[in-house]
């Protein structure tokens, strides 16, 4: 089957902001998610899902902030709003993409009969109709827009045919297969992509994408499958994070492209040998903008994770030492550094000066003004002080907190005191900067350092909070590493939010790290009960309602 519309490479959609965004705890406030998606524009994504424009204000604002600060010029990434096959949310995705060049709004609308029933409890007929109506609506608004059948892998062809052919029709010009519960084998899936492309008319006109869920964790598999049979979009999150076990993992997507090329090339109309990406993503920035995603959503990457996780290229076994130590390649199919990995990784020591400092950090790709710069040298200074050397690790968990203290200044810690051991009560006094400018002091009990500690917090910032995570992990080896703990609390709201911070002391880490998440559960809560009279002037404008 002829595809004149499709590009000879595969278009890399990233939905961290918004799929991702929504695994439990994850949640980012609008600053974060301009980081992140200024690290996605540099990493080489073609189109940024900024968010879910309708679904709070917290969402409109960030999704118009990248808009216009990632998505403002001629070569900027596309900026895609979600928006359920209604009025409102298509109106609020078009206001909020407004400052940026390429906006997408994209629409969707669940297709299967189980979603039908019992949660949109309307007829195929009625959510046909809707489907008709409303992307051609958005139509309105944007030239480019893309339309999910949700539950697709689900829905009866013979109807999922009709409801995609619906969709060209009313003028998408990207159509998403979502696998919205994860279902599908890649077998299934390739049947699945063929037939659709054998029965939808005018499917040929536009862009056939696929986004896919990792209950099984056959995420990757299932996508990588439908590069085979035409799809040429690719939806997809940084460490795979997203709704429940995730989505496709970017790296390995991009990765599995970029170290299968000859086996990927003849399917997109290349000769097997051509060396030419099949994606515009930069690999040497995925190592960076993986520990960025981490950082900042609070989700540790598993070590055994594929491309970024802290084993990727680690070799145990004696013989695969031997091996690659005579050639590599006998036990690696890539090569570390290809994804920002530096092989120099022990590097800087309390006799580092400033230049050596900045430079180490620029070589890292951390762009620091310098009033940051500063601030981050002191901690350096600090953590150098008590730790001989000071590895990359190191220096990113550095940057890292930094950046997070800089965006949540809220409540800060001043002071952390605890006495403690076998024959004492664990006593905490914490001493806090309130956002009101008062420094206050507490002392608690509790039954171990921690809990006196949180105990303490709890006293002086009074926000009803239910923790319902707390880990600690080493940053490097070795008995004088950086602990990086991280914390995940649950509001009254049910939102839940997360705080990481690391010291060579877990226990100064560990209050960081509840009062990081404890000021985006008070940022919340703030911005909930204000809103902010910009954002407002901007919804009266549309008519929004959320
Ligand atoms: O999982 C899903 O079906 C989605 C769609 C909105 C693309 O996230």
């Amino acid at each position: 089957m002829s595809m004149p519309m499709q590009p000879d490479r595969v278009i890399i959609f990233d939905t961290t902001l918004r799929d991702g965004e929504q695994s439990p705890g994850a949640t980012l406030n609008a600053e974060e998610k301009l980081l992140i998606a200024q690290q996605l524009a540099q990493l080489g994504v073609d189109v940024i899902e900024a968010g879910f424009a309708a679904a709070s204000p917290g969402d409109f604002a960030a999704v118009r902030m990248i808009a216009a600060q990632v998505g403002g010029g001629e070569q900027s990434p596309i900026i895609c709003s979600l928006a359920r096959a209604i009025r409102s949310d298509i109106q609020a995705a078009a206001e909020a993409l407004k400052p940026a060049v390429r906006p997408r709004i994209h629409v969707f609308i669940s297709a299967s009969d189980i979603h039908l029933q019992y949660q949109l409890r309307k007829t195929r007929a009625e959510v046909l109709a809707i489907v008709a109506e409303m992307v051609a609506y958005a139509k309105t608004f944007v030239a480019d827009v893309e339309f999910s059948p949700m539950d697709a892998t689900r829905t009866e062809l013979g109807y999922l045919y009709e409801v995609i052919a619906q969709a060209i029709q009313s003028g998408a010009t990207t159509i998403n297969i979502p696998d919205t519960v994860g279902y599908r084998t890649p077998k299934e899936m390739e049947q699945f992509i063929q037939s659709i492309r054998a029965n939808v008319p005018g499917i040929d006109r536009v862009i056939l994408s696929i986004h896919t869920q990792n209950d099984l964790g056959l995420a990757t598999a299932n996508a990588l499958v439908a590069i085979e049979h035409g799809v040429r979009q690719i939806e997809c999150t940084v460490n795979g994070i997203g709704e429940r076990a995730g989505n496709a993992a970017l790296e390995e997507i991009v990765m599995g492209l970029e170290v299968r090329k000859a086996y990927y090339n003849p399917f997109l109309g290349r000769p097997i040998d051509s060396e030419s990406p099949l994606t515009r993503i930069r690999p040497s920035e995925i190592y960076k903008t993986s520990r960025l995603v981490s950082h900042l959503t609070g989700l540790s990457v598993q070590a055994n994770k594929a491309i970024v996780g802290a084993n990727a290229f680690a070799h145990e076994s004696g013989i695969h030492q031997d091996g690659v130590l005579k050639y590599r390649e006998t036990y690696e199919i890539m090569d570390a550094t290809t994804i920002g990995l530096t092989e120099n990784q022990i590097v800087l020591g309390k006799h580092s000066g400033r230049n050596a400092f900045r430079s180490r950090l620029q070589t890292l790709g951390f762009d620091l003004s310098e009033a940051d710069l500063n601030k981050a040298f002191h901690r350096f200074k600090d953590v150098a002080d008590k730790k001989k050397e000071v590895s990359d690790w190191d220096l990113e968990a550095i940057i890292q907190d930094e950046l997070q203290v800089a965006i949540e200044a809220g409540f800060q810690l001043e002071h952390v005191q605890v006495t403690c051991g076998d024959c004492t009560c664990p006593t905490a006094t914490i001493t806090i900067l309130k956002p009101d400018g008062k420094i206050v002091t507490h002392a608690a009990v509790g039954t171990g350092p921690i809990d006196a500690v949180y105990r303490s917090i709890d006293q002086l910032v009074s926000i009803p909070n239910q923790l319902i995570e707390f880990s600690v992990q080493s940053v490097t080896a070795g008995l004088d590493a950086l602990g990086t703990v991280t914390v995940r609390l649950r509001s009254e709201d049910h939102s839940c939010f997360t705080g990481q911070s690391s010291d060579t002391d877990i226990i100064v880490a560990a209050a960081h790290a509840y009062i990081n998440a404890l000021n985006r559960l008070h940022r919340h809560l703030h911005s909930q009960a204000q809103l902010n009279q910009a954002q407002q002037s901007a919804y009266d404008t549309a008519g929004i309602l959320f």
